[in-house]
């Protein structure tokens, strides 16, 4: 079973990106063919700050192997480093409807946020299908945001192998319920772009105000609460054992849940869940030159399996002459 995820390095990656995507592929390195990349061609779309995206790349990178991502048992590696990627992304346009593009909530969505509306910006769920198809991936886990970009992609192989014959694998999202949204300090999903996120690598005080500033509602403590549409209790579940959220929820339905003590217990989970990774994610930064070296045996890895497939490619829909 093949396993491809991609993330942008767009930003400091948060626990919406963790449970979402990052701790599920981290889990299947042991039974999995895993291929897991930094989408910098994607990022490109709203970073047009070379320093920025460059360091992001490192950073994101860095957050992956101090979260215990290991490079000898998955495939590893920056996006733009198979140009492969492109070429795919090209064909795979000259078979995309306009409409399907049209329909894309996530692009109407980032345009009304003050993304500029580039082509990029709107072919962006071609690439993604792109990434997808090149490595004939069968699941790709995902947040729940990228569903429509997932259904693009199964589109696109089924278009192609209609067309060209069966050459791509039509891939499976892999969503999981108990983590597919996962809200912000607002209730809103958690998201870079809504400033509303508790960054995995954020420490001390820093922390500390974030989770402080987690929106609740005014009750006191003694009074009954409804814990399914408390963001708090959410984000609680997360962390918190089994048994501990079965007292707390007692808290909430009977009244006796303090907010601020609930909140600094989330703090002393977040500090035990990713202290051992803000001092690995330390020691990868002080030495960017041993990740960027993972990151070129991961690429001449990822080129391998693209050429494999955009021969065939380029065979199938007459670029072989
Ligand atoms: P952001 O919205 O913060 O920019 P990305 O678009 O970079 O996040 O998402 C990277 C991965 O993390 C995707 O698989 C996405 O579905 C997942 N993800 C992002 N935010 C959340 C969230 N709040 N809950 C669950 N998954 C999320
Ligand atoms: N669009 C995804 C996001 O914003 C990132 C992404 C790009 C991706 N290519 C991918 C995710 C391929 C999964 C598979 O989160």
């Amino acid at each position: 079973m093949k396993i491809l995820s991609g993330i942008q390095p767009s930003g400091q990656l948060h626990i919406g990106n963790y449970f979402g995507m990052m701790q599920t592929m981290i889990s299947n390195m042991e039974t999995s063919e895993l291929y897991v990349f930094i989408v910098d061609l994607h990022a490109l779309t709203s970073v047009h700050d070379r320093e920025k995206l460059a360091k992001g790349t490192l950073e994101a990178a860095a957050d992956f192997l101090a979260l215990g991502l290991d490079p000898e048992k998955c495939i590893f590696w920056v996006q733009s480093d198979v140009p492969e990627v492109c070429e795919l992304s090209w064909a795979l346009s000259t078979l995309t409807p306009m409409g399907l593009l049209e329909r894309c909530h996530s692009y109407k969505d980032k345009v009304a946020k003050g993304i500029a509306a580039s082509h990029g910006l709107f072919a962006y769920p071609v690439l993604m299908a792109a990434d997808i198809l090149l490595y004939q991936a069968d699941r790709v886990p995902v947040g729940k945001d990228q569903k429509q970009h997932l259904e693009v992609a199964r589109d696109l192989a089924m278009k192609f192998n209609n067309q060209y014959g069966e050459t791509f694998v039509v891939p499976e999202p892999a969503i999981s319920e108990s983590t597919a949204t996962v809200p912000g300090l607002d209730g809103q999903k958690m998201s870079k772009s809504y400033g509303n996120t508790i960054p995995i690598f954020m420490e001390g005080k820093e922390l500390k105000k974030r989770v402080m500033a987690i929106e609740t509602d005014a009750k006191p403590v003694d009074d009954p609460k409804d814990p399914d549409t408390c963001n708090l209790y959410q984000m609680m579940q997360l962390f918190a054992s089994k048994e501990r959220m079965e007292e707390i929820r007692g808290l909430y339905v009977n009244g006796g849940a303090a907010y601020g003590y609930l909140k600094l217990e989330l703090l002393d989970l977040l500090n035990d869940t990713f202290g051992v990774a803000r001092e690995k994610k330390k020691e990868y930064m002080a030495d960017p030159e041993m990740v960027r070296q993972i990151l070129r045996k991961g690429r001449d890895k990822a080129r391998e399996k693209a050429s494999v497939t955009m021969d065939l490619v380029r065979e199938r829909i007459g670029l072989k002459y």
